[in-house]
């Protein structure tokens, strides 16, 4: 990422070279465009994908994979699309806010049944473009109307695109401390230290669950001192819950902190994204909400929110949004999806659970407890830089050099060989 500054230095330099050669450009618009670095996750894929090694594993990518190292496509989706399919419908436009019976129903998904806010019609929602896009219309909308210093405090680590996606929303990012390398755990005094430290009224971005890339949760009784400290500060939560259902199994139980903080009083912004719970990938599924004060402040949010949109994408694509709104509205669908949320979640947990037993009985001498403490699509290994190195180099195990392992590229299939090697770069 670049800064402004040596932004501004490269199009002023541009803009002097096309000045210079007027008449027929004999440079290239873009001649003085830098190359940037590749995508750290892609950039894995193209490693994996150019070996040879038929027992290759590919522990980069967040997305989950069936027992077989498949891609699953849910059979809720296969059944709510062939539903949509069978009912003809015209593929006219959206709204600006997207599919109004998805955004209801995702609400209901995200603040649960009992929720006061959405009771009493205080919450604006809008369909984004999944997770990503509900962030970039979050941190756009803080940028443009939030009152004080635009700050937003994101763990660290935190998921990778999360400081992009604050920066180019034109807000300042910041760090609060999270992980401890030492407990390969939550650093629950920095973390709360942290808040308690920060300018007041400063937005801290907090993982709903499932924190990528760590996997390291914070308890419900943490979550209750942390929702002490924010509101202490005056601070502004911002959740994004990109794996509601995918930690524990349970949507209800992965919205704890979100539900807790608004019965605690405080009023945070919402990115949802059901690219991992539905599967729904590269149907770009996701919302973005605003808890108001009251009905009126909602009215003017939601203008606010539509005027953010209408000029970035105009209305997002309704296909994806048909199908969650599908799964979420017919009750029979919604079970069906509920079981195989748990199903993906419960086989997680499994492999988890295998990973480390495959290390104990080599005789590992290291504590693995992590690996099964840890929650949701991935664990965060301990493993230095080098030691992700020689997986990749000596075992054809790849995933990122922080450490991190996507679980759900584990299988039966596929766990003794990848403990064996983890095994032999720790010694
Ligand atoms: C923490 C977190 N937030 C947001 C996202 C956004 O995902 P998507 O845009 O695919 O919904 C991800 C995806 O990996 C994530 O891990």
């Amino acid at each position: 990422m670049l800064a402004s500054s040596s932004r501004t230095a490269l199009r002023q330099a541009a803009a002097k070279q096309f000045t210079v050669k007027t008449g027929v450009r004999a440079v290239s618009a873009w001649s003085q465009v830098p190359q940037g670095p590749p995508d750290a996750i892609l950039g894995i894929t193209e490693a994996y994908k150019a070996d040879s090694n038929p027992e290759k594993i590919n522990l980069g990518v967040g997305a989950y994979r069936d027992d077989k190292g498949k891609p699953f496509v849910l059979p809720s989706v296969k059944q709510a699309e062939k539903k949509i399919v069978e009912s003809n419908l015209d593929k006219e436009y959206a709204g600006i806010t997207g599919v109004p019976a998805f955004t209801k129903a995702a609400l209901q998904l995200a603040y649960g049944p009992d929720s006061a806010p959405v009771k009493e019609d205080r919450v604006v929602i809008t369909q984004t473009i999944s997770g990503t896009g509900a962030l970039r219309i979050g941190g756009a909308f803080l940028e443009r109307f939030y009152p004080n210093a635009k700050t937003i405090y994101i763990p660290n680590p935190s998921w990778a695109n999360h400081n992009a996606v604050f920066k180019d929303s034109g807000l300042k990012v910041e760090k609060y401390r999270y992980y401890n390398k030492d407990t390969i755990g939550l650093d629950f005094e920095g973390m709360v230290a942290d808040i308690k430290a920060m300018p007041k009224g400063s937005i801290v971005l907090l993982h709903a669950c499932a924190h990528n890339p760590t996997g390291v949760d914070p308890t419900e009784q943490q979550w209750k001192d942390i929702a002490n400290a924010v509101k202490e500060g005056d601070h502004f939560p911002f959740f994004d819950m990109a794996y509601q259902g995918f930690a524990s199994g349970n949507t209800d139980k992965d919205a704890f902190a979100l539900r807790h903080f608004i019965k605690e009083g405080l009023r945070p912004v919402l990115a949802q994204s059901f690219a991992k719970n539905m599967g729904l990938y590269g149907e770009r599924v996701g919302a973005f909400s605003v808890v108001c004060e009251s009905a009126e402040e909602k009215k003017r949010v939601d203008s606010q929110v539509k005027i953010l949109v209408r000029p970035l994408y105009s209305n997002p694509p309704i296909h994806g949004a048909r199908i969650a709104s599908e799964i979420l509205n017919d009750s029979s669908l919604n079970k069906q999806w509920l079981g195989e949320v748990k199903d993906m979640a419960d086989r997680i947990i499994t492999m988890r659970a295998l990973l480390k037993e495959n290390l104990e009985k080599l005789g590992s001498k290291h504590d693995w407890s992590h690996i099964t403490s840890q929650i949701g699509m991935f664990a965060y290994t301990g493993l230095k830089p080098e030691q992700m190195e020689a997986l990749a180099k000596e075992h054809s195990v790849y995933a990122t050099k922080d450490g991190r392992i996507s679980v759900a590229g584990i299988t039966t299939g596929n766990v003794k060989r990848l403990a064996e090697a983890i095994y032999k770069v720790t010694g």
